[in-house]
């Protein structure tokens, strides 16, 4: 039998609980026989009438101070205190599960490195894409292989919020409150809508692509708070869905990682990816292109790749999983480099002059028509970020620009 802590008894923990006692034989035939039992939740809060309310403890110390509980399952989210209860648990030899992105993206190497020294385990599959195996194919299947870019759809509640635009046409709020109320979206919904979610997910995923530190803040981070439905007919018009992307490539030595919402084209598998559905696009020197896709998102999905995480924790009690994530921290391409052509809306009242100003400017462009008045809309040829950006505050008027992926 082996022992396990849930610290958070919210949409997560609460599955996991489920999951361990709902498939509690087949669980212990993966672990090679050992029984898997939920000792402790801690929570601030009591669950009367629920079975785990006996299991209930308020004071980690109780945890802590346990040499039966093997394994910590860490799924309250935020960076304090799960940071300081993570990292006390790995000095007292217990392995820690973990589903907290925020928290693996900002202490990963340490985490990692202590657990190493301890023969430990410190493992977080489901921080990224919610019930897709994606951690563990990166850090063990692909390692043959060398990265050459990692894109993906990665929060599932700006992909729901997105398709419901696209598909039914439904307002912005009303659709981001039904996304709340499945429970996909974040504590705090801005780190959803304004990308910072996907921004740790895309660190974690180049960091252990690339073996070195990428720190989340370095990376160019926008969210969907812009995009408009008038947007969304825009890219309907050119055959698009837009996405909210989180890309990771090299260039040439060096790595350019962004988080941005982008009109994606029919020809590239992430088009059809709806609703709270991830997927993590992977393209190898060797291996050419492999795509990762599932729920990104929800109870049961997310708890699935805790418990698997935990099956492994069981599995390799005294040995530590080797995964390369150093702490020497990565300099990524400056975003000013990254080249895509745009789709831009000018504000107009002459659109003759409009055109003429904005040809002389970006060169012979494409114009969209999308039945708007007052505006002009066209595409560009491929541009670099820091070249667009200055021609765009000399053309002035710009009502919005949205990437397009190549
Ligand atoms: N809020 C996140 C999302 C949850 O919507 O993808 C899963 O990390």
């Amino acid at each position: 039998m082996i022992n396990i802590a849930v610290l958070g008894y919210g949409t997560v923990g609460s599955g996991v609980v489920e999951i361990i006692s709902g498939n509690r034989d087949n669980i212990k035939k993966r672990t090679g026989g050992k029984e898997i039992s939920v000792k402790y939740v801690l929570d601030k809060k009591d669950f009367p009438g629920n079975p785990i309310q006996d299991k209930v403890v308020h004071d980690y110390d109780v945890i802590l101070n346990d040499p039966e509980v093997k394994i910590v399952v860490e799924v309250m989210g935020g960076v304090e205190p799960a940071y300081t209860y993570v990292k006390q648990a790995l000095l007292k030899g217990k392995s820690v599960v973990t589903s907290n992105k925020e928290l693996v993206a900002a202490h990963g190497p340490e985490l990692l490195a202590i657990s190493k020294e301890n023969k430990l385990n410190f493992l977080f599959e489901a921080s990224v894409g919610g019930g897709i195996p994606i951690i563990r194919p990166l850090n063990q299947s692909l390692t043959a292989d060398e990265i050459e870019e990692i894109s993906g759809i990665l929060n599932g509640t700006t992909n729901y919020v997105l398709s419901k635009m696209t598909k039914e046409g439904s307002s912005f709020h009303t659709v981001l409150k039904e996304a709340q109320d499945l429970g996909y979206a974040e504590r705090d919904p801005s780190a959803d809508v304004d990308g910072h979610d996907a921004c740790r997910k895309i660190a974690i995923l180049s960091s252990l692509a690339f073996g070195m530190h990428v720190d989340f803040k370095d990376i160019y981070t926008e969210g969907i708070a812009n995009i408009s439905d008038i947007d969304i007919k825009y890219a309907k018009e050119i055959g698009g869905h837009i996405k909210l992307l989180a890309t990771s490539e090299k260039i040439g030595d060096q790595v350019l990682a962004m988080v941005a919402p982008m009109i994606v084209k029919p020809d590239n598998p992430l088009y059809s990816v709806n609703d709270v559905f991830n997927a993590i696009f992977v393209r190898g020197r060797y291996i050419g292109d492999v795509m990762f896709y599932g729920s990104g998102a929800g109870k049961l999905p997310t708890a699935s790749s805790v418990v698997s995480d935990v099956v492994d924790a069981a599995k390799h009690i005294g040995t530590n999983i080797m995964t390369i994530w150093s702490s020497k921290k990565l300099d990524l391409c400056d975003v000013k480099r990254a080249k895509h052509q745009f789709l831009v809306r000018v504000a107009t009242d002459d659109e003759e002059e409009t055109k003429k100003q904005v040809t002389g400017l970006f060169g012979v462009v494409r114009q969209v028509r999308a039945g708007i008045d007052g505006e002009f809309a066209f595409i560009t040829n491929d541009i670099e970020e820091g070249e667009f950006k200055e021609k765009s505050r000399q053309l002035g008027g710009v009502i919005n620009r949205i990437r397009i992926k190549a």
